[in-house]
């Protein structure tokens, strides 16, 4: 028998018994008390709790529900809220007389994961959250709903949930757009990316084909009007020596440009490009740069050549300008369907702030590269032992020719 007030009657439920429901705690406590104990409360009191519950219950965001599912498996409901109606488009007395509708409701793409989402929570006494579609014919329309809910074993090893559904339409409509968004931003940076790439090998070509000719015509007509000079005129002699050392470095200066704007190795492949920029940076730094790769050649798509490489080539360049490192490994690691490149620095560490500040467009742009080409992009780091840069790609077709390293 209820000897306390704070229990108030919350509804008849579908077994026509009556729900009890702590109005403190708002937990339901027992549903099989009988509207004859339930007259014992005091009813002044009993009033109070029960406006206190409608009112709880209004304000709501959701449905508030009690479910549970028997040994073979099928759902029934023994309470369901007034907010039944509004969200799925029928009174709690119609899912009382036939649960099944509960279960029609959901669309055939999301039965597999609400019923996976039940069997987790029942095994594991987990909390269930579920989100999924459920289509009101009445309405025509399909609404997203999240089902929060809390397990409890009952008599007889049935499961039963209380807790709510709600209506998250809206909230995974905004969730679609930015996802739109941020994949449109994504294929809009790719493309710009490309653009640039194309650009620069286009200059680069210029440079080295266009200038890099004209210098050399030039070179070959100083070396044959040197010729004609009089041997005794020795300042001609000194200027026309002047003059070509200045061509040899204006014609390395362009070499130079031509291959930092797009290196032509890279026509070579990705391993020969890499171990171009190794030995060039080592030669320019004194830090001992290594490639580590176990293949001559990987067959990849240019573009995914590029990007690899222009990755390396700012990871490069953040070390020689902030890491303070010794040594630099770059590892090429593939397996049948990934490749995986490295670049390990035994510096400084980097600072995390710096790191995540927005304004650090090198690790942005690494980072923006390797989701691009469909790949995961993460830096790992630790004061004073180094950092690891790591890429690893999809190239499940581009390697097919290629010896996997497992
Ligand atoms: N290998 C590294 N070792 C130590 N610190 C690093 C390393 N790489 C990056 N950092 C830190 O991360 C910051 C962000 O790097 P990021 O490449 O984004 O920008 P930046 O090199 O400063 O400028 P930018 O690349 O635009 O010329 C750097 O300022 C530096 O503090
Ligand atoms: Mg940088």
């Amino acid at each position: 028998m209820l000897k306390e007030t704070r229990f108030a009657r919350l509804t008849q439920n579908s077994a026509n018994k009556i729900c009890i429901i702590n109005t403190d705690t708002l937990r339901f406590v027992e549903e099989n008390e009988t509207a004859h104990q339930i007259r014992l409360l005091e009813p002044q009191r009993f009033d109070a709790g029960k406006d206190r519950l409608a009112q709880f219950e209004v304000h709501l965001p959701g449905l508030l529900f009690q479910m549970r599912q028997g040994l073979q498996g099928t759902l029934d409901f023994p309470f369901l809220s007034n907010a039944c109606h509004d969200l799925l488009g029928l009174e709690p007395t119609q899912i009382y007389a036939r649960p099944s509708r509960f279960d029609a409701l959901i669309i055939d793409e999301d039965k597999a994961s609400w019923l996976d989402s039940l069997r987790i929570s029942a095994q594991q006494g987990q909390s269930l959250n579920w989100e999924g579609r459920i289509r009101i014919d009445a309405w025509q329309d399909i609404k997203w709903i999240n089902i929060r809910a809390t397990p409890q074993a009952c008599r007889g090893q049935s499961m039963q949930w209380t807790g709510l559904m709600s209506n998250i339409t809206q909230s995974k409509k905004q969730e679609e757009e930015i996802r739109q968004s941020r994949k449109q931003l994504a294929e809009l940076a790719a493309h710009v990316e490309e653009v640039r790439e194309q650009e620069r090998a286009r200059i680069g070509r210029d440079l080295h084909d266009d200038l890099g000719g004209n210098l050399t015509a030039i070179k070959m007509m100083l070396a044959q009007l040197a010729k004609r000079l009089p041997s005794d005129n020795a300042d001609c002699t000194q200027r026309i020596s002047d003059l070509d050392a200045l061509l040899d470095h204006s014609i390395e200066s362009m070499h130079r440009l031509a291959a930092d704007l797009r290196p032509g190795i890279l026509d070579a492949g990705l391993v020969a490009a890499l171990e171009w920029l190794t030995q060039e940076l080592r030669h320019q730094t004194g830090i001992d740069f290594q490639l580590a790769s176990k293949h001559t050649d990987i067959a990849l798509d240019p573009k995914l050549a590029t990007g690899l490489f222009r990755i390396a080539q700012e990871a490069c360049n953040n070390i020689c300008k902030h890491a303070k490192a010794s040594t630099v490994t770059l590892l090429l690691h593939n397996t049948q369907s990934e490749l995986l490149m490295e670049i390990i620095d035994n510096g400084c560490g980097m600072d995390p702030e710096a790191a995540r500040s927005p304004d650090s467009f090198g690790l942005r742009s690494m980072h923006e590269r390797s989701v691009a080409m469909g790949g995961t992009f993460s830096v790992a780091s630790r004061q004073e032992k180094g950092s690891i840069i790591s890429v690893c790609i999809p190239v499940l077709e581009q390697l097919e020719d290629c010896e996997p390293d497992c």
